[in-house]
């Protein structure tokens, strides 16, 4: 076994393990603000490219960018910001996450209008108006010991008619429940006309997935969907 098939192995033990807590969302949090100044190594390690993806297909969807703001949800430690603005978006972000630790990390890359510490949870709204964000973009929040996937109605509520939610939620042995959970509510929200599909895609989460592989020298990228949607007119 190579060192590099020993390290990607004990970097997924190690995000699988030590920062996610599928039974508990309090505990994913406290682990992310503990672990927040290996964060961004861990995860880009991997080859964590999601919020690179995420800001480029948000920003493909939007028409008038220059007059546009972006909600950034479960923003971290800023990774989807960052990659908004290397593609050269200038309107306002706003970020929202429970973690104290991870949001330390992003207020000094300044590029956030307002950071926002707070647990999202189902029935609760986010401290954010209706119809305030022409995009609405999560990446790493949607997944088991994560976000609820009862929150994203308050995705559409906050999302002007008309403007884009673009998340990611990846699929592998420990996601299966939390993805049909999360697929199901997706369905019902376009069932009840508050927001429609615009495209999905698979991309990859990390390039190594070792949920149904203990040998290291065996893992598959681990893939996640990409889902655009559109907020309906008159939803809220
Ligand atoms: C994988 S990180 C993603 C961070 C960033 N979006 C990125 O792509 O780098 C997941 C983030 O979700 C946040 N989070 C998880 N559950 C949450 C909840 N219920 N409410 C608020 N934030 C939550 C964590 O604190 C963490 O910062």
């Amino acid at each position: 076994m190579s060192a590099d098939d020993q390290k990607y192995k004990q970097l997924y033990n190690k995000i699988y393990g030590t920062y996610i807590d599928v039974s508990s969302t309090e505990n994913t949090v406290s682990n992310y603000t503990t672990l927040a100044k290996d964060y961004e190594t861990d995860f880009v390690g991997l080859g964590y490219e999601t919020p690179r993806v995420i800001a480029q297909t948000a920003l493909e969807l939007i028409q008038d960018q220059k007059n546009s703001k972006f909600l950034d949800i479960a923003c971290g430690t800023g990774l989807v910001a960052q990659e908004l603005r290397k593609s050269g978006f200038k309107g306002g972000i706003d970020g929202i996450d429970g973690s104290a630790g991870m949001l330390e990390l992003a207020k000094p890359k300044n590029l956030y209008s307002q950071l926002k510490e707070a647990f999202i949870y189902p029935g609760i709204d986010m401290p954010f108006e209706n119809n305030a964000y022409m995009g609405v973009v999560c990446s790493g929040g949607f997944g088991p010991g994560h976000l609820d996937p009862k929150v994203l109605v308050d995705l559409i509520r906050v999302c002007v008619s008309g403007g884009v939610i673009v998340f990611a939620t990846r699929f592998n042995a420990v996601a299966g429940e939390y993805v049909s959970a999360l697929n199901k509510e997706i369905e019902r929200l376009e069932e009840n006309g508050l927001w429609k599909k615009v495209k999905n895609f698979t991309t990859t989460y990390f390039d190594y997935d070792f949920s149904n592989q203990e040998d290291p020298t065996k893992s598959e990228p681990l893939l996640a969907s990409i889902h655009c949607y559109k907020k309906m007119l008159g939803s809220f």
